[in-house]
Protein backbone atom coordinates (compact mmCIF):
# COMPACT_ATOMS: atom_id res chain seq x y z
CA UNK A 1 0.00 0.00 0.00
CA UNK A 2 1.23 3.67 -1.24
CA UNK A 3 -1.29 6.63 -0.25
CA UNK A 4 1.32 8.72 -1.74
CA UNK A 5 2.50 9.55 -5.51
CA UNK A 6 5.38 12.26 -6.17
CA UNK A 7 5.48 13.37 -9.76
CA UNK A 8 7.65 16.11 -11.71
CA UNK A 9 6.33 15.56 -15.19
CA UNK A 10 5.50 19.63 -14.82
CA UNK A 11 9.29 19.91 -14.57
CA UNK A 12 10.14 19.59 -17.88
CA UNK A 13 12.42 22.38 -18.59
CA UNK A 14 12.97 23.50 -15.38
CA UNK A 15 15.29 20.27 -14.25
CA UNK A 16 17.60 17.98 -16.22
CA UNK A 17 18.26 14.32 -15.42
CA UNK A 18 21.41 14.81 -15.04
CA UNK A 19 21.17 17.47 -12.02
CA UNK A 20 19.40 14.90 -10.39
CA UNK A 21 21.62 12.32 -11.01
CA UNK A 22 24.75 14.85 -9.79
CA UNK A 23 22.83 15.59 -6.37
CA UNK A 24 21.44 12.21 -5.64
CA UNK A 25 24.73 11.00 -4.04
CA UNK A 26 24.32 14.16 -1.37
CA UNK A 27 21.20 12.97 -0.77
CA UNK A 28 21.93 9.76 -0.26
CA UNK A 29 24.84 10.61 2.23
CA UNK A 30 22.19 13.31 3.92
CA UNK A 31 19.62 9.98 4.17
CA UNK A 32 22.11 8.18 5.78
CA UNK A 33 22.81 10.84 8.05
CA UNK A 34 19.12 10.77 9.45
CA UNK A 35 18.77 6.98 9.31
CA UNK A 36 22.31 6.05 11.08
CA UNK A 37 21.74 8.90 13.50
CA UNK A 38 25.20 10.53 12.47
CA UNK A 39 24.39 13.91 11.49
CA UNK A 40 24.50 16.68 13.81
CA UNK A 41 22.02 16.95 16.52
CA UNK A 42 21.09 13.10 15.82
CA UNK A 43 19.51 12.90 19.11
CA UNK A 44 16.50 14.84 18.17
CA UNK A 45 15.64 12.18 15.53
CA UNK A 46 13.55 10.24 17.99
CA UNK A 47 10.53 10.76 15.84
CA UNK A 48 12.15 8.65 12.93
CA UNK A 49 11.19 5.59 14.46
CA UNK A 50 8.70 6.76 16.42
CA UNK A 51 5.46 5.66 14.37
CA UNK A 52 6.80 1.74 15.65
CA UNK A 53 8.61 2.97 18.76
CA UNK A 54 6.10 4.83 20.74
CA UNK A 55 4.60 4.34 24.21
CA UNK A 56 1.70 2.12 24.18
CA UNK A 57 0.55 2.13 27.70
CA UNK A 58 0.86 6.57 27.25
CA UNK A 59 -1.26 5.78 23.72
CA UNK A 60 -3.90 3.86 25.58
CA UNK A 61 -4.41 6.59 28.63
CA UNK A 62 -4.66 9.40 25.31
CA UNK A 63 -7.54 7.57 24.10
CA UNK A 64 -8.91 7.42 28.04
CA UNK A 65 -8.06 10.74 28.22
CA UNK A 66 -9.83 11.85 25.01
CA UNK A 67 -13.19 9.66 25.46
CA UNK A 68 -13.45 11.73 29.09
CA UNK A 69 -13.05 14.44 27.37
CA UNK A 70 -15.88 13.43 24.54
CA UNK A 71 -18.28 12.50 27.20
CA UNK A 72 -18.01 15.40 29.95
CA UNK A 73 -16.82 18.27 27.40
CA UNK A 74 -18.66 20.43 24.63
CA UNK A 75 -15.32 22.59 24.05
CA UNK A 76 -12.12 21.39 23.98
CA UNK A 77 -9.54 24.18 24.39
CA UNK A 78 -6.07 23.50 23.56
CA UNK A 79 -3.53 25.60 24.74
CA UNK A 80 -0.06 25.84 22.21
CA UNK A 81 1.81 27.84 20.12
CA UNK A 82 4.29 26.86 17.02
CA UNK A 83 4.78 23.06 16.93
CA UNK A 84 2.51 22.75 20.06
CA UNK A 85 -0.39 23.15 18.23
CA UNK A 86 -0.27 23.36 14.24
CA UNK A 87 -0.35 19.47 14.13
CA UNK A 88 -3.13 19.12 15.54
CA UNK A 89 -5.29 21.58 14.10
CA UNK A 90 -4.03 20.69 10.78
CA UNK A 91 -4.88 16.78 11.11
CA UNK A 92 -8.29 17.85 12.39
CA UNK A 93 -9.36 19.90 9.69
CA UNK A 94 -7.79 17.76 7.19
CA UNK A 95 -9.79 14.93 8.19
CA UNK A 96 -12.95 16.68 9.92
CA UNK A 97 -13.11 19.31 7.46
CA UNK A 98 -13.04 23.28 8.25
CA UNK A 99 -16.41 23.29 9.41
CA UNK A 100 -15.91 20.77 11.96
CA UNK A 101 -16.52 23.29 14.93
CA UNK A 102 -19.94 24.56 13.40
CA UNK A 103 -21.27 21.25 12.97
CA UNK A 104 -24.29 20.92 15.19
CA UNK A 105 -23.43 18.81 18.04
CA UNK A 106 -24.95 15.63 16.58
CA UNK A 107 -23.53 15.75 13.58
CA UNK A 108 -19.83 16.51 14.87
CA UNK A 109 -20.16 13.62 17.41
CA UNK A 110 -17.17 15.18 19.59
CA UNK A 111 -16.18 18.82 21.47
CA UNK A 112 -15.71 21.77 19.88
CA UNK A 113 -12.12 22.17 19.54
CA UNK A 114 -10.27 25.39 19.85
CA UNK A 115 -6.68 26.48 19.67
CA UNK A 116 -5.34 29.70 21.74
CA UNK A 117 -2.10 30.69 23.32
CA UNK A 118 -0.93 31.03 19.51
CA UNK A 119 -1.14 34.76 19.87
CA UNK A 120 -1.27 37.71 22.35
CA UNK A 121 -4.57 38.96 21.16
CA UNK A 122 -6.90 40.12 23.48
CA UNK A 123 -9.58 40.16 21.29
CA UNK A 124 -9.19 36.53 20.05
CA UNK A 125 -8.88 35.03 23.93
CA UNK A 126 -11.69 37.30 24.42
CA UNK A 127 -14.14 36.33 21.62
CA UNK A 128 -13.21 32.38 22.78
CA UNK A 129 -14.08 33.34 26.41
CA UNK A 130 -17.34 34.23 24.98
CA UNK A 131 -17.88 31.26 23.48
CA UNK A 132 -17.36 29.49 26.27
CA UNK A 133 -20.20 30.58 28.00
CA UNK A 134 -22.50 27.64 29.27
CA UNK A 135 -20.14 25.01 27.96
CA UNK A 136 -19.01 22.28 29.36
CA UNK A 137 -15.14 22.62 28.58
CA UNK A 138 -11.84 21.01 29.29
CA UNK A 139 -8.58 22.57 28.47
CA UNK A 140 -5.09 20.91 27.42
CA UNK A 141 -2.47 22.81 27.66
CA UNK A 142 0.94 21.98 25.51
CA UNK A 143 4.65 22.98 25.99
CA UNK A 144 7.75 21.23 25.81
CA UNK A 145 9.26 23.94 27.33
CA UNK A 146 6.78 25.13 29.46
CA UNK A 147 8.25 29.12 29.53
CA UNK A 148 6.78 29.96 26.00
CA UNK A 149 4.83 33.15 26.94
CA UNK A 150 2.00 32.76 25.02
CA UNK A 151 0.44 29.63 26.26
CA UNK A 152 1.50 30.33 30.04
CA UNK A 153 -0.55 33.88 29.44
CA UNK A 154 -3.47 31.76 27.90
CA UNK A 155 -3.42 28.95 30.41
CA UNK A 156 -3.60 31.27 33.74
CA UNK A 157 -6.67 32.69 31.50
CA UNK A 158 -8.30 29.38 30.73
CA UNK A 159 -7.16 27.78 34.22
CA UNK A 160 -8.66 30.61 36.05
CA UNK A 161 -12.11 30.41 34.25
CA UNK A 162 -12.42 26.73 34.71
CA UNK A 163 -11.43 27.03 38.57
CA UNK A 164 -14.41 29.72 38.55
CA UNK A 165 -16.82 27.04 36.69
CA UNK A 166 -16.02 23.99 38.74
CA UNK A 167 -14.39 24.08 41.92
CA UNK A 168 -10.31 23.32 42.16
CA UNK A 169 -11.05 19.96 42.34
CA UNK A 170 -13.46 19.64 39.30
CA UNK A 171 -11.13 21.82 37.67
CA UNK A 172 -8.27 19.69 37.98
CA UNK A 173 -9.89 16.83 36.47
CA UNK A 174 -10.41 18.94 33.45
CA UNK A 175 -6.55 20.19 33.07
CA UNK A 176 -4.43 18.14 30.82
CA UNK A 177 -1.07 18.70 29.60
CA UNK A 178 1.41 17.91 27.50
CA UNK A 179 5.30 18.76 28.24
CA UNK A 180 8.49 17.56 29.03
CA UNK A 181 8.78 14.32 31.39
CA UNK A 182 10.89 16.11 34.02
CA UNK A 183 11.51 19.93 32.94
CA UNK A 184 9.59 22.82 33.03
CA UNK A 185 7.20 24.98 35.27
CA UNK A 186 4.28 22.71 33.58
CA UNK A 187 5.65 19.54 35.05
CA UNK A 188 5.83 21.04 38.36
CA UNK A 189 2.08 22.32 38.40
CA UNK A 190 1.57 18.74 37.44
CA UNK A 191 2.69 17.22 40.42
CA UNK A 192 1.23 20.23 42.60
CA UNK A 193 -2.32 19.50 41.10
CA UNK A 194 -2.40 15.55 40.09
CA UNK A 195 -3.47 16.69 36.45
CA UNK A 196 -3.34 14.03 33.93
CA UNK A 197 -0.55 14.72 31.91
CA UNK A 198 1.60 13.52 28.74
CA UNK A 199 5.17 13.54 27.98
CA UNK A 200 6.86 15.06 24.73
CA UNK A 201 9.46 12.84 24.38
CA UNK A 202 13.64 14.10 24.73
CA UNK A 203 14.59 13.62 21.27
CA UNK A 204 11.34 15.17 19.18
CA UNK A 205 11.36 19.05 18.77
CA UNK A 206 8.17 20.96 18.38
CA UNK A 207 7.56 20.71 14.73
CA UNK A 208 8.18 17.18 14.71
CA UNK A 209 5.77 16.36 17.35
CA UNK A 210 2.59 15.87 15.84
CA UNK A 211 2.63 11.99 15.93
CA UNK A 212 3.09 12.21 19.90
CA UNK A 213 0.81 13.37 22.46
CA UNK A 214 0.98 16.93 21.10
CA UNK A 215 -0.86 16.10 18.64
CA UNK A 216 -2.47 12.62 19.45
CA UNK A 217 -4.69 14.02 22.04
CA UNK A 218 -6.69 16.79 20.23
CA UNK A 219 -6.67 14.43 17.37
CA UNK A 220 -8.36 11.84 19.43
CA UNK A 221 -11.14 13.86 20.91
CA UNK A 222 -11.62 15.06 17.53
CA UNK A 223 -13.07 11.42 17.13
CA UNK A 224 -10.15 10.21 14.41
CA UNK A 225 -8.88 6.82 14.64
CA UNK A 226 -5.31 7.57 15.91
CA UNK A 227 -4.24 3.85 15.41
CA UNK A 228 -4.64 4.51 11.67
CA UNK A 229 -2.92 7.79 11.76
CA UNK A 230 0.28 5.88 13.46
CA UNK A 231 0.11 3.04 10.59
CA UNK A 232 0.05 5.20 7.89
CA UNK A 233 2.76 6.65 9.31
CA UNK A 234 4.69 3.56 10.59
CA UNK A 235 4.05 2.85 6.54
CA UNK A 236 5.88 5.74 5.33
CA UNK A 237 8.42 4.81 8.23
CA UNK A 238 9.04 1.41 6.37
CA UNK A 239 9.14 2.17 2.79
CA UNK A 240 11.22 5.39 2.86
CA UNK A 241 13.99 3.74 5.13
CA UNK A 242 14.15 0.86 3.09
CA UNK A 243 13.99 2.16 -0.37
CA UNK A 244 16.58 3.23 -3.22
CA UNK A 245 16.48 6.89 -4.01
CA UNK A 246 14.77 5.00 -7.18
CA UNK A 247 11.69 4.24 -5.70
CA UNK A 248 11.66 6.64 -1.97
CA UNK A 249 9.44 9.66 -3.06
CA UNK A 250 10.70 11.62 0.37
CA UNK A 251 14.36 11.34 -1.26
CA UNK A 252 13.33 12.62 -4.78
CA UNK A 253 11.34 15.29 -3.51
CA UNK A 254 14.04 16.44 -0.89
CA UNK A 255 16.68 15.95 -4.79
CA UNK A 256 14.55 17.94 -6.80
CA UNK A 257 13.18 21.04 -4.67
CA UNK A 258 16.85 20.68 -3.77
CA UNK A 259 18.20 21.32 -7.37
CA UNK A 260 15.17 24.06 -8.00
CA UNK A 261 16.46 26.37 -4.73
CA UNK A 262 20.42 25.72 -6.37
CA UNK A 263 19.21 27.38 -9.34
CA UNK A 264 17.55 30.01 -8.06
CA UNK A 265 14.22 29.01 -7.25
CA UNK A 266 14.73 29.94 -3.82
CA UNK A 267 10.53 30.34 -2.57
CA UNK A 268 8.70 27.13 -2.35
CA UNK A 269 5.16 28.01 -2.36
CA UNK A 270 2.36 24.95 -1.05
CA UNK A 271 -0.54 24.96 -2.34
CA UNK A 272 -4.04 23.20 -2.19
CA UNK A 273 -7.17 23.37 -3.74
CA UNK A 274 -9.06 21.54 -0.50
CA UNK A 275 -9.84 24.29 2.02
CA UNK A 276 -9.41 21.60 4.43
CA UNK A 277 -5.94 21.62 3.56
CA UNK A 278 -4.79 25.37 4.95
CA UNK A 279 -3.43 24.13 8.14
CA UNK A 280 -1.56 21.69 6.12
CA UNK A 281 0.75 24.49 4.55
CA UNK A 282 0.38 26.10 7.89
CA UNK A 283 1.80 23.32 9.59
CA UNK A 284 4.25 22.76 6.13
CA UNK A 285 5.87 26.47 7.02
CA UNK A 286 6.63 25.66 10.04
CA UNK A 287 8.11 22.35 9.73
CA UNK A 288 10.21 23.82 6.51
CA UNK A 289 11.22 27.47 7.74
CA UNK A 290 12.77 26.52 11.11
CA UNK A 291 13.92 23.06 9.99
CA UNK A 292 16.44 24.66 6.61
CA UNK A 293 16.15 29.06 7.67
CA UNK A 294 19.49 28.41 9.01
CA UNK A 295 23.23 30.12 8.63
CA UNK A 296 22.13 32.67 5.79
CA UNK A 297 20.26 30.09 3.37
CA UNK A 298 17.15 27.63 3.02
CA UNK A 299 14.33 28.04 1.09
CA UNK A 300 11.52 30.20 2.11
CA UNK A 301 8.02 28.81 2.14
CA UNK A 302 4.82 30.22 1.81
CA UNK A 303 1.51 29.03 0.55
CA UNK A 304 -1.37 29.57 -1.26
CA UNK A 305 -4.83 28.12 -1.32
CA UNK A 306 -6.66 27.55 -5.08
CA UNK A 307 -8.53 28.36 -6.86
CA UNK A 308 -8.93 31.15 -4.03
CA UNK A 309 -5.76 33.08 -4.27
CA UNK A 310 -5.57 32.33 -8.07
CA UNK A 311 -7.29 35.87 -7.45
CA UNK A 312 -5.03 37.74 -5.12
CA UNK A 313 -1.90 36.24 -5.54
CA UNK A 314 -1.99 33.85 -8.74
CA UNK A 315 -1.21 37.07 -10.61
CA UNK A 316 2.46 37.32 -8.76
CA UNK A 317 2.88 33.82 -9.14
CA UNK A 318 2.39 34.35 -13.42
CA UNK A 319 4.24 37.59 -13.78
CA UNK A 320 6.05 38.82 -10.24
CA UNK A 321 9.75 37.19 -9.89
CA UNK A 322 11.05 34.64 -11.11
CA UNK A 323 12.17 32.86 -8.04
CA UNK A 324 9.23 30.51 -7.36
CA UNK A 325 8.60 27.09 -7.32
CA UNK A 326 5.19 25.12 -6.58
CA UNK A 327 4.50 21.73 -4.28
CA UNK A 328 0.83 21.04 -5.09
CA UNK A 329 -0.45 18.64 -2.44
CA UNK A 330 -3.70 16.94 -4.92
CA UNK A 331 -6.13 14.61 -2.98
CA UNK A 332 -7.17 12.00 -5.35
CA UNK A 333 -10.34 11.18 -4.42
CA UNK A 334 -12.01 13.99 -2.24
CA UNK A 335 -14.92 13.40 0.55
CA UNK A 336 -17.44 14.38 -1.49
CA UNK A 337 -18.99 16.04 -4.62
CA UNK A 338 -21.76 18.15 -5.25
CA UNK A 339 -22.70 18.97 -8.86
CA UNK A 340 -23.77 22.11 -11.12
CA UNK A 341 -27.28 22.14 -11.05
CA UNK A 342 -29.76 23.17 -14.14
CA UNK A 343 -31.05 26.27 -14.63
CA UNK A 344 -33.68 27.69 -17.58
CA UNK A 345 -31.22 30.38 -18.84
CA UNK A 346 -27.40 31.21 -19.56
CA UNK A 347 -27.43 34.38 -17.88
CA UNK A 348 -24.24 33.36 -15.39
CA UNK A 349 -22.25 32.06 -18.74
CA UNK A 350 -21.90 28.60 -16.98
CA UNK A 351 -24.38 26.32 -18.66
CA UNK A 352 -21.52 24.72 -20.25
CA UNK A 353 -21.25 23.26 -17.18
CA UNK A 354 -24.58 21.73 -16.06
CA UNK A 355 -24.13 18.65 -14.53
CA UNK A 356 -20.64 18.56 -13.79
CA UNK A 357 -19.09 17.69 -10.69
CA UNK A 358 -17.09 20.03 -8.69
CA UNK A 359 -14.38 17.40 -7.75
CA UNK A 360 -14.09 17.69 -11.83
CA UNK A 361 -13.82 21.26 -12.83
CA UNK A 362 -11.29 21.63 -9.47
CA UNK A 363 -8.87 19.11 -11.20
CA UNK A 364 -9.42 21.21 -14.11
CA UNK A 365 -8.50 23.76 -13.09
CA UNK A 366 -5.34 22.18 -11.17
CA UNK A 367 -4.02 21.14 -14.89
CA UNK A 368 -5.05 24.94 -15.93
CA UNK A 369 -2.85 26.16 -12.98
CA UNK A 370 -0.07 23.86 -14.01
CA UNK A 371 0.08 24.88 -17.75
CA UNK A 372 -0.16 28.69 -17.00
CA UNK A 373 2.22 28.64 -14.28
CA UNK A 374 4.86 26.61 -16.76
CA UNK A 375 4.50 28.84 -19.51
CA UNK A 376 5.24 31.53 -16.78
CA UNK A 377 8.34 29.76 -15.69
CA UNK A 378 7.44 28.59 -12.37
CA UNK A 379 8.43 24.70 -11.94
CA UNK A 380 5.19 22.94 -10.23
CA UNK A 381 5.96 19.49 -7.98
CA UNK A 382 3.18 17.41 -7.59
CA UNK A 383 2.49 15.53 -4.63
CA UNK A 384 -0.77 12.87 -4.83
CA UNK A 385 -2.54 11.99 -1.72
CA UNK A 386 -5.05 9.48 -2.31
CA UNK A 387 -7.69 10.71 0.53
CA UNK A 388 -7.91 12.34 3.46
CA UNK A 389 -7.98 8.96 6.20
CA UNK A 390 -5.85 9.17 8.89
CA UNK A 391 -3.94 6.05 7.02
CA UNK A 392 -2.73 9.04 4.32
CA UNK A 393 -2.22 11.68 6.24
CA UNK A 394 0.29 9.70 8.68
CA UNK A 395 1.94 8.34 5.72
CA UNK A 396 1.84 12.24 4.44
CA UNK A 397 3.14 13.93 7.73
CA UNK A 398 5.98 11.13 7.35
CA UNK A 399 6.81 11.74 3.69
CA UNK A 400 7.48 15.90 4.63
CA UNK A 401 9.30 15.44 7.62
CA UNK A 402 11.49 12.68 6.22
CA UNK A 403 12.10 14.90 3.22
CA UNK A 404 12.41 18.45 5.43
CA UNK A 405 15.22 16.62 7.43
CA UNK A 406 16.75 15.17 5.40
CA UNK A 407 16.85 18.59 2.95
CA UNK A 408 18.51 20.23 5.95
CA UNK A 409 20.84 17.72 6.35
CA UNK A 410 21.79 17.94 2.42
CA UNK A 411 22.37 21.61 2.73
CA UNK A 412 24.92 21.42 5.48
CA UNK A 413 22.72 22.62 8.55
CA UNK A 414 21.41 21.29 12.03
CA UNK A 415 17.64 20.27 11.06
CA UNK A 416 16.88 20.10 14.49
CA UNK A 417 17.60 23.73 16.32
CA UNK A 418 15.90 26.74 16.14
CA UNK A 419 17.96 29.40 17.35
CA UNK A 420 16.33 31.75 15.83
CA UNK A 421 12.89 31.48 17.87
CA UNK A 422 14.80 31.25 20.99
CA UNK A 423 16.18 34.51 20.07
CA UNK A 424 13.21 36.07 19.98
CA UNK A 425 11.34 34.70 23.03
CA UNK A 426 14.97 35.79 25.03
CA UNK A 427 14.44 39.17 23.50
CA UNK A 428 10.65 39.41 24.63
CA UNK A 429 11.48 37.87 28.23
CA UNK A 430 13.83 41.02 28.53
CA UNK A 431 11.67 43.42 27.27
CA UNK A 432 8.93 42.64 29.28
CA UNK A 433 10.82 42.69 32.39
CA UNK A 434 11.48 38.92 33.10
CA UNK A 435 14.17 38.18 36.04
CA UNK A 436 17.29 36.98 34.99
CA UNK A 437 16.93 38.95 31.67
CA UNK A 438 17.88 42.64 32.89
CA UNK A 439 21.68 42.67 31.17
CA UNK A 440 20.11 41.88 27.80
CA UNK A 441 17.22 43.61 28.87
CA UNK A 442 20.10 46.82 29.12
CA UNK A 443 21.17 45.81 25.90
CA UNK A 444 18.23 45.50 23.84
CA UNK A 445 17.48 49.45 25.04
CA UNK A 446 20.90 50.71 24.41
CA UNK A 447 20.67 49.48 20.73
CA UNK A 448 17.05 50.89 20.18
CA UNK A 449 18.32 54.59 21.65
O1 LIG B 1 9.23 23.70 16.75
C1 LIG B 1 9.54 24.29 17.79
O2 LIG B 1 10.37 23.80 18.56
C2 LIG B 1 8.87 25.59 18.20
O3 LIG B 1 8.10 26.15 17.21
C3 LIG B 1 8.01 25.31 19.41
O4 LIG B 1 7.06 24.33 19.10
C4 LIG B 1 7.29 26.58 19.90
O5 LIG B 1 8.21 27.62 20.08
C5 LIG B 1 6.58 26.30 21.22
O6 LIG B 1 7.48 25.87 22.19
P1 LIG B 1 7.00 25.13 23.49
O7 LIG B 1 6.32 23.85 23.11
O8 LIG B 1 8.25 24.89 24.28
O9 LIG B 1 6.04 26.05 24.20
Amino acid sequence: MTNLNFNTSALDGFVKENEINEIKPFVETANDLLINGTGVSSEMRQWVDLPQDYDKKEFADIKDAAQKIRKDSDVLVVIGIGGSYLGAKMAIDFLKGSYFNNLSKDKRNAPQIFFTGNSISGSDMSELIEMLDGQDFSINVISKSGTTTEPSIAFRIFRELLVKKYGENEANQRTYVTTDANKGSLRKEVKENNFQSFVIPDGVGGRYSVLTPVGLLPIAVAGVNIDELMDGANQARINYQKASFEDNEALQYAAYRNVLYRKGYTNEIFENYEPSLRFLSEWLKQLTGETEGKDNKGIYTSSANFSTDLHSLGQYIQQGMRNLMETVVNIQKPEADQVVPNKDNNDDGIQYLEGRNLNYINEKARESVVLAHKEGGVPNMLINVEDQTPSSLGYLIYFFEYAIAVSGYLNGINPFNQPGVEDYKSNMFALLGKPGYEDLKKKLENKNN
